[in-house]
Order: C-alpha cells, then sequence, then structure tokens
C-alpha cells in the first residue's frame, strides 16, 4: 500500500494545528488542541502511525521532516501555553488593579466610616487654625526628660505620682503621660511667637473604669509671644469650647488647679451643655472638667532655652477622649479603643 504520506498532507496538517493552536483562547482550550493534535492518540500520532507502515522511500524523505515537525509542533505548542499563561496572569493582575471601588454591594452592614476621635480631632484641627495656630506631633515614646524635667517635674517630685507610667525596658524611656511634651520640644526647636495645637494619643497605666482608660488622647495647646495673659487663655478656652460644642453662650469656668508646669495654673471646666438641672453627663453637678492650663512656668521656658523676661506663653491640655465622649454621648471610654463594629458604625 503506498502512503498517503505526501509533502502537502503535511503542511496541511501542519496549518491546520497552527490555526488550532491560535484559536486556543485558554489553557483548557489549548489542552484540547494537545490531546487532539500531539497527544498520544492524536492526529500527530496517526501520521507516525501511517509512516511505519509506509515503503522505505516515503520513510527515508517523511521520517526526518515528520521528526522535525514533531518537535517544532511541541514548541509552538509550549510557547503558545506560556503566551497563555501570561495573558492569564495580566488579566488576574488588572482585575485587581482595577477593582470599582465605587461598585453596588447590596449589603449595608460594613459601610466605612470615621472613628469618632478623628471627627473630633479634624473639628479642633480646624477651630484652631480658624485661629491661625499650627498643628504639629510628638514621640509617644519619648524621654523621661521631656515628658517631666522639662516640665518643672524632677525626680522625685510628687507630681509623678498623677502620672501612673509605662516605662519601657530602655534607660529613660516612657510612654508619654500627656501631650505636654510637644511643649518641650517646640520650646526648645522654634523661636517665639508660636500657636500650636497638638492633639494626640497617651499612656497611664492605671486601671481602668467607664470613664479611664490606660490610653487616651489629649489635645496641647500652647502660644508664647511677648504679653501673654490669663486673658488670652480665658478667651481662647472660651472661643474652642463653644465652636466645639456649636454653641455662642456656653459658660467657662476657671478653678484654681495644680500642674508644675504652669504658674498660676488652673482647670477649665464648662456649664453641662445638655442640662440645665443637672443630669448624668455632669452627675448632676451642672460642670464639667475639660482641660488643665495656665501661663507656662518660667522654669519650663528656661529650660528650653527662652528668656521668661522677654516671653510668656500659656498652655492648656484638653481631654480630647472626654470632649469625644461628651459630644456624641459615649458613656464609656473602653469603647473608643475597641474594634467593636456595632459601636464604630454609628459614626459614619
Ligand atoms: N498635661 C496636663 C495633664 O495631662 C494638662 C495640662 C496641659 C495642664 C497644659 C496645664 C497645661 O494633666
Amino acid at each position: 500500500m503506498n502512503s498517503s504520506i505526501t509533502q502537502a498532507v503535511i503542511d496541511s496538517f501542519k496549518t491546520e494545528f497552527e490555526t488550532a493552536l491560535t484559536q486556543a483562547q485558554s489553557l483548557d482550550e489549548l489542552e484540547l488542541v494537545r490531546i487532539n493534535f500531539i497527544g498520544r492518540k492524536g492526529k500527530l500520532g496517526s501520521v507516525m502511525g501511517q509512516l511505519k507502515v509506509a515503503d522505505l522511500e516515503t520513510k527515508k524523505t517523511f521520517g526526518p521532516i515528520l521528526n522535525t515537525l514533531k518537535q517544532s509542533m511541541q514548541q509552538a505548542f509550549n510557547d503558545r501555553k506560556d503566551n497563555l499563561a501570561q495573558l492569564a496572569r495580566d488579566s488576574q493582575d488588572n482585575q485587581e488593579r482595577f477593582f470599582d471601588v465605587t461598585a453596588y454591594k447590596p449589603s449595608a452592614h460594613h459601610r466605612g466610616g470615621l472613628h469618632p476621635y478623628t471627627h473630633v480631632t479634624n473639628q479642633i484641627q480646624n477651630i484652631f487654625l480658624s485661629m491661625g495656630y499650627q498643628i504639629l506631633d510628638g514621640p509617644e515614646v519619648e524621654d523621661e526628660s521631656i515628658n517631666f524635667e522639662g516640665l518643672n517635674i524632677p525626680k522625685d517630685h510628687p507630681a509623678r505620682d498623677m502620672h501612673d507610667t509605662f516605662w519601657l525596658n530602655l534607660p529613660g524611656k516612657l510612654l508619654r503621660t500627656h501631650t505636654s511634651n510637644i511643649q518641650v520640644h517646640t520650646l526648645k526647636n522654634r523661636k517665639p511667637p508660636f500657636a500650636v495645637v497638638a492633639p494626640g494619643r497617651c499612656y497611664r497605666h492605671e486601671a481602668t473604669d467607664a470613664s479611664h482608660d490606660y490610653v487616651f488622647m489629649q489635645t496641647e495647646g500652647f502660644v508664647v509671644d511677648k504679653n501673654i495673659s490669663m486673658a488670652h487663655l480665658l478667651e481662647t478656652a472660651r472661643k474652642f469650647l463653644n465652636a466645639l460644642f456649636g454653641r455662642k453662650d456656653l459658660t467657662v469656668r476657671l478653678r484654681p488647679g495644680y500642674f508644675p508646669f504652669v504658674e498660676p495654673g488652673v482647670e477649665i471646666d464648662i456649664r453641662c451643655p445638655f442640662c440645665t438641672k443637672g443630669c448624668s453627663v455632669c452627675k448632676k453637678t451642672c460642670w464639667i472638667e475639660t482641660a488643665g492650663a495656665g501661663l507656662i512656668h518660667p522654669n519650663v521656658l528656661r529650660y528650653a532655652g527662652i528668656d521668661p523676661d522677654e516671653y510668656s506663653g500659656f498652655a492648656f491640655g484638653f481631654g480630647l477622649s472626654r470632649l469625644a465622649i461628651l459630644k456624641y454621648h459615649i458613656d464609656d471610654i473602653r469603647l473608643l479603643h475597641t474594634g467593636k463594629m456595632e459601636f464604630l458604625s454609628q459614626f459614619g
């Protein structure tokens, strides 16, 4: 029997294979092409089978041609496979890179929102920016000398007892107990006049309850210039608190308060914005403590290299956590430091 193998047959077989390769648009489709053409029972196998039974002349002529064809088909298949695999990876990448952030998701359960701290911090910053203050930041891991000595609280000073401190396993390092460290950094590094507001996290090693946690937020603020007085402090506090609570007529009261880094030192209270006769928020007292404050102590200015005869300043430390609790009627400070979605999702 004369073989049906001819160059024309081989050429058309080759073309058929190449067309099938390009038409395969996925690795699955490509696998079918492989089975169909070069697999054990594929078309190439049957052409080879024909060669086996062909006459010697045909074997001699087409044997090497078919061997080369076999290799080149395998090579073309491998190339196409690499190519499709790369396309698959690219499209995966693109899907990840160009995901649609606006895609509609029918469930309302996982809507993102801002933390109450973020809301209050933004409001505080905006109010002070509108009064010409700069916003500064400072380290939470602090040096004892900045957190205490620079603020006129030397070692063994009884005021250190009020600051139950988290000491680190590094000599002289602690987690700042108040944002007043930013006063020291700023006084040391900048030339007055300046007006700064600096919100941030603080830490105290104390037992927790509904109104205390070992982590909380304060916002420090201070102004240093010539002839700064308590009048500036009082008016600033009044403007700030009214703006924060969206009021015009909040009553602000100063009481004497002791902080080693201010003289005189005061506590700033507001008349409860939620009642006239006493309520659970003000614990029936009608007054709410909001801040410690005062005129910056000459020792603090001197420590930082500022001449207290030339400059004076006021400083305040508002309890930012407390302001957030008041604004949003939160009944336990510890909720602010959890990831509880039932709580957080209320603030949008
Ligand atoms: N740092 C003080 C505290 O944490 C608050 C304060 C700040 C008091 C600035 C006076 C001036 O209690």
